[in-house]
C-alpha cells in the first residue's frame, strides 16, 4: 500500500484552560519552524476550541472537537452540535470514543449518527473503536471491533475524508499497549471491516492507533503497517512530549 502522511491527532479529554493555550502556542511555533513530516490536530474542550483554532490559525497545527450531538440544533441542554464546532474553527471531531461511549451509553447506531451530522457540518470524522480487556482475553477482540466498524461508519462516509481510531479500551491512560503483532493483526481486520463496509471507499482513511502512546513507543508504532497515525491523550498536553511524537513519523 501506497504510504501516506501520518495524521497524529491529541485528545485533551477534559483538561486545559486558557492558559493551556501556550502549550499549543509553543507546538505551532516548533512546527512553523521544522515543519512536521505529518498532519497534526489538537483536539482541546469545547471550551478552547475558538480561542485555539485562532491561534493556530489553521496552519501547522489543525483544531478539533471531542464529541457532538446527533442532532443539528434543539432542546439538548448541555450539548454542542457538529455546526457548532465547525463555527468555532474545529475541522475535524472526534466520534464513538470509548470514554463518551461509556459515559453516554453511545450505541455504535448512535456514532454513525453523530458521523453523519459531523459530515453535514463539514467536519471531518475520526471514528473511534476497541475491546475491553475481557473481550480481548476472551479471543473476542477482532470480532467486537468489526462489529463496532461496521455499525459505526455510515456508507455516505464514501467519499468523503474521515479516519478510524483503534483504541484498545485497556490500553487507554493505562500505560500498557498490545504488541506491534497485535496491532498489526487487529489494523488489518479494521481495514477489512471498512472495505467489506464500504467497499472501495474504505480503501484510503487512515486507521489510528492510540492507547497510551509516548514518545518512547511512538516511532515503532507508526511503522507497523496499517497504522496510519496516532490518537494521543495524557501525551498529548505537553507540547514536549507531543512533539517527541510527532517527530517520530
Ligand atoms: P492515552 O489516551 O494516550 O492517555 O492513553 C488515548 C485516548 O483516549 O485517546
Amino acid at each position: 500500500m501506497k504510504q501516506s502522511v501520518k495524521l497524529i491527532v491529541g485528545n485533551w479529554k477534559m483538561n486545559g484552560l486558557g492558559a493551556s493555550l501556550a502549550e499549543a502556542e509553543v507546538l505551532k511555533d516548533a512546527l512553523e519552524a521544522d515543519p512536521a513530516a505529518c498532519r497534526v490536530v489538537l483536539c482541546p474542550p469545547a471550551t478552547l476550541i475558538e480561542r485555539m483554532a485562532r491561534l493556530l490559525g489553521g496552519g501547522a497545527v489543525e483544531t478539533g472537537g471531542q464529541d457532538c450531538h446527533d442532532e443539528p440544533s434543539g432542546a439538548f441542554t448541555g450539548s454542542v452540535s457538529a455546526e457548532m464546532l465547525a463555527d468555532a474553527g474545529a475541522r475535524l471531531v472526534i466520534l464513538g470514543h470509548s470514554e463518551s461511549r461509556a459515559s453516554f451509553a453511545e450505541t455504535d447506531a448512535g456514532v454513525a449518527a453523530k458521523v453523519e451530522t459531523a459530515l453535514a457540518a463539514g467536519l471531518e470524522p475520526i471514528i473511534c473503536v476497541g475491546e475491553t480487556l475481557e473481550q480481548r482475553d476472551a479471543g473476542e477482540a477482532i470480532d467486537v471491533v468489526s462489529r463496532q466498524i461496521a455499525g459505526s461508519l455510515p456508507v455516505s462516509l464514501t467519499g468523503q475524508p474521515f479516519a478510524v481510531a483503534y483504541e484498545p479500551i485497556w490500553a487507554i491512560g493505562t500505560g500498557r499497549t498490545p504488541t506491534l503483532e497485535e496491532i498489526e493483526a487487529m489494523h488489518r481486520a479494521v481495514r477489512a471491516a471498512m472495505l467489506k463496509r464500504l467497499g472501495a471507499g474504505g480503501a484510503a482513511a487512515p486507521i489510528l492507533y492510540g492507547g497510551s502512546v509516548k514518545p518512547g513507543n511512538a516511532a515503532e508504532i507508526l511503522a507497523v503497517p496499517e497504522v496510519g497515525g496516532a490518537l494521543v491523550g495524557g501525551a498529548s498536553l505537553k507540547a514536549e512530549d507531543f512533539l517527541g511524537i510527532i517527530r517520530g513519523t
